[in-house]
């Protein structure tokens, strides 16, 4: 294994504090942020927009992970990458034909990921798995943070990665269970609450950062 890569959310962060809460994490090494983009249509809650994508971006170095539970990501994406995404992930379960979708996000100079709910069966996407950068397994039902972790879709984990696709893990992960979803396959891991819930969210990167790395 080794080489996992650390995507703190920004979801559960101090956002009184946002400069500070990011610094603490990009000086701990973390590999990137991870963006909840939620709209109130595809899942219950709603959270930020481009804006806020822009003004991270000014702060920090760290490539940005947008994470769209939205319901046009077709029409959206690109004011995520002009606000400065560099890594943009959209749900399977709104976009009819992905193809095309993914193809633009490709052209567009920025990283693509398709997500999948834990109800959604790895079947439904095993024509576009090849043709992403990446595929988002996410083990809580999206919508909020400080979620519980979900096992099954760790059995979706282990198949992509033998596949030779990247996975990204999403929801619930803290430093006590991340073994096992490294273990499964993981070659990203997200977490929220599991750093920003922490008192000590660089500690808690450099944790993860060390069971990334064995
Ligand atoms: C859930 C979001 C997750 C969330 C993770 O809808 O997609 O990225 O921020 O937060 P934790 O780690 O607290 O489950
Ligand atoms: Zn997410």
């Amino acid at each position: 294994m080794g080489n996992v890569k650390i995507a703190p959310s920004i979801l559960s962060c101090d956002f009184s504090r946002l400069g500070e809460e990011i610094k603490k994490v990009e000086e701990a090494g973390c590999d990137m942020l991870h963006l909840d983009v939620m709209d109130g249509h595809f899942v219950p809650n709603i959270t930020f927009g481009p804006l806020l994508v822009e003004t991270v971006h000014k702060i920090t170095a760290v490539p940005l992970d947008v994470h769209l539970m939205i319901e046009d990501p077709e029409f959206y994406w690109k004011k995520f990458k002009d606000a400065g995404a560099s890594i943009i992930s959209f749900h399977k379960e709104v976009v009819e034909s992905p193809e095309k979708l993914i193809d633009d996000i490709k052209k567009g100079d920025v990283r693509v990921g398709l997500a999948l709910n834990p109800g959604t069966s790895l079947e439904d996407i095993l024509p576009f798995v090849h043709i992403v950068d990446f595929v988002v397994v996410m083990t809580v039902v999206p919508g909020f943070g400080r979620q519980k972790f979900m096992e099954e879709p760790l059995e979706k984990v282990s198949r992509l990665s033998k596949m030779g696709v990247m996975v990204e893990v999403d929801g619930g992960i803290k430093v006590s269970n991340a073994k096992k979803v490294i273990e499964s396959g993981a070659d990203i891991l997200v977490s929220g609450s599991g750093i920003f819930g922490e008192r000590d969210p660089a500690l808690a990167v450099k944790a993860f950062k060390a069971l990334a790395d064995t």
